[in-house]
């Protein structure tokens, strides 16, 4: 049994959730669910980043208080993993005390230990995106990816002296080859690294939406500085020292890849420079893109389907939950870009739902009802099926293990397809009820079995509606790992049920 500590960005309360943030929070939700199923002690910590000049111009333009504007935009965050079934076990919010607190201390020891000081910072900045820019990064002189002009900034500021990492960061990267995945982002963050590292302004005199500067009451802390923190808030830093021993550094942050450089460059060395060590893996994920683009509000033109505007409800009440959640995991490996389209969902709904999943179990239960009286026979313990489920549940708990849902949902669906294949080919709703027929039933019902714990992750209703359809006792994720993967355990605790169509297809719409 091992710990595993795996984060969200804490997402920006400037705007509504969309599907964009479903997608990582979906794919941070499932491998935490993995993790438990296999007996990891888990922790799962997802949130919001609160301050910063983005959210109090977001607060000013709806007329509210930040305070207020942020307890209502927050609120819509819970209520979007509500809908998606999100198992976190903690939601941050970088206004709580407990917040300030943490970036206090944490920033406090930064200082004492040597690594902040005062200085003048005179550059570009933009608002959109809370970053820094030189002219030279900037597509003359507008930000690269918001397309609009960048604000010149002139203030006394607190610098955290990151220069002085790169040695440690290159070290760092060189002895732990897996710190940052996939291996291209790695090299992206190590270039960067390699490249030389400037010293950062963290601090602000010009707005006062933030944690003030302990030492420098003036100030506060520059919006990134604040919100990287919170990974070690949540585990009690400043406030509880064995809970931080418990999970640090035993921390996944799973991530997009716009920000990379404050989590693979920024993170490990504050935590360096405050004595902590870094992070144990930063996993980076693609964007998930409309006709092709991630189109921001500012970029997409009138009458165009905008990513930012698909609320992650509007999804889970046209498809149910988990199609959504099987969707955003299945359709794009962890780290490339993908494509969000509603033809794609309906495909994958119609086809891997419905075709295959959905008509094995239908299949079955209902062949099951009438053939062997609706209770479900013992499988084989030499049969074909189970060479192939052996395979699957490899490749799949691998697939796991590396974070890729994607690739653990495909492994699944190989024993799917192998089942369905297998009942072609015997055919047991043309057999005569008698031991040929029970033999080919409870070897299917045991893939099936096998299926549920295995999909678990992904899609929790589903799946616990599987397991009770087939008559089995308790939970497809109570289950003790790995034994509860080992062929032949099916058994039947109930009667076996045929019910509605798990996933009813779903016509085109005109
Ligand atoms: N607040 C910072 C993160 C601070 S973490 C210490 C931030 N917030 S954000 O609201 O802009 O959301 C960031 C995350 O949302 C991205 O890193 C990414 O994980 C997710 N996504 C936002 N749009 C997305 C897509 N179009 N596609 C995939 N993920 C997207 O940055």
């Amino acid at each position: 049994m091992g710990r595993f500590y795996v984060t969200t960005p804490i997402y920006y309360v400037n705007d509504a959730p969309h599907v964009g943030h479903a997608y990582t929070t979906v794919n941070a939700d499932a491998v935490a669910r993995w993790h438990r199923l296999i007996g990891d002690e888990t922790k799962f910590l997802t949130g919001t980043d609160e301050h910063g000049q983005k959210v109090a111009d977001a607060a000013a333009k709806h007329e509210m208080s930040p305070r207020a504007w942020t307890d209502q935009t927050s609120a819509r965050f819970r209520e979007a993993w509500d809908a998606l079934n999100i198992s976190y076990d903690d939601f941050i919010r970088t206004t709580e005390p407990r917040h300030f607190e943490s970036v206090q201390k944490f920033l406090t020891a930064i200082y004492e230990n040597g690594y902040i000081y005062k200085d003048v910072y005179k550059g570009l900045y933009c608002v959109s995106c809370e970053d820094y820019y030189t002219l030279e990064s900037s597509v003359h002189g507008n930000c690269p990816i918001h397309e609009r002009a960048l604000v010149e900034m002139e203030e006394e500021n607190w610098f955290f002296k990151l220069s002085a990492f790169e040695d440690r960061l290159i070290e760092y990267y060189t002895t732990n080859p897996n710190f940052v995945t996939p291996e291209t982002k790695r090299n992206e963050a190590y270039s960067f690294i390699k490249g030389g590292l400037r010293d950062i302004s963290i601090t602000r005199t010009s707005i006062s939406w933030g944690i003030p500067v302990p030492w420098d009451e003036k100030h506060v802390f520059y919006v990134w500085y604040d919100a990287l923190i919170n990974y070690l808030t949540a585990i009690g830093y400043g406030r509880d020292d064995d809970e931080v021993a418990r999970w640090w550094p035993h921390s996944h942050h799973l991530i997009g890849k716009e920000i990379i450089r404050f989590h693979c460059v920024w993170w490990p060395a504050m935590c360096m420079a405050a004595g902590l060590e870094p992070p144990s893996h930063v996993q980076v994920h693609g964007w998930l893109l409309v006709g092709g683009q991630k189109l921001s509000k500012t970029m997409a033109a009138e009458g165009e389907v905008r990513l930012t505007d698909i609320a992650p409800v509007t999804l889970t009440n046209e498809f149910g939950v988990d199609p959504v959640r099987y969707y955003l995991l299945r359709e794009t490996s962890l780290g490339n870009d993908g494509e969000f389209s509603h033809e794609g969902i309906t495909q994958r709904y119609n086809t891997d739902l419905a075709n295959n999943l959905g008509n094995l179990v239908a299949r079955v239960t209902t062949v099951v009802s009438s053939k062997c009286a609706g209770v479900g026979p013992a499988p084989q313990a030499n049969s074909v099926l189970r060479i192939e489920a052996e395979a699957a549940i490899a490749r799949a708990a691998e697939a796991w293990n590396r974070f890729s849902p994607q690739g653990a949902l495909e492994a699944t669906w190989t024993l799917i397809g192998a089942t369905n294949a297998y009942l072609e080919r015997h055919a047991p709703w043309k057999m005569e009820p008698g031991p040929d027929v029970d033999a080919v039933l409870g070897d299917a019902l045991e893939a099936i079995r096998l299926v549920a714990i295995l999909s678990t992750p992904a899609m929790p209703e589903v799946c616990e509606e599987i397991w009770r359809r087939v008559g089995l006792a308790g939970s497809p994720s109570g289950q003790t790992y790995p034994q509860s993967v080992v062929w032949g355990q099916y058994c039947a605790d109930g009667p076996v049920e045929r019910g509605e169509p798990l996933f009813p297809r779903i016509v085109k719409r005109p």
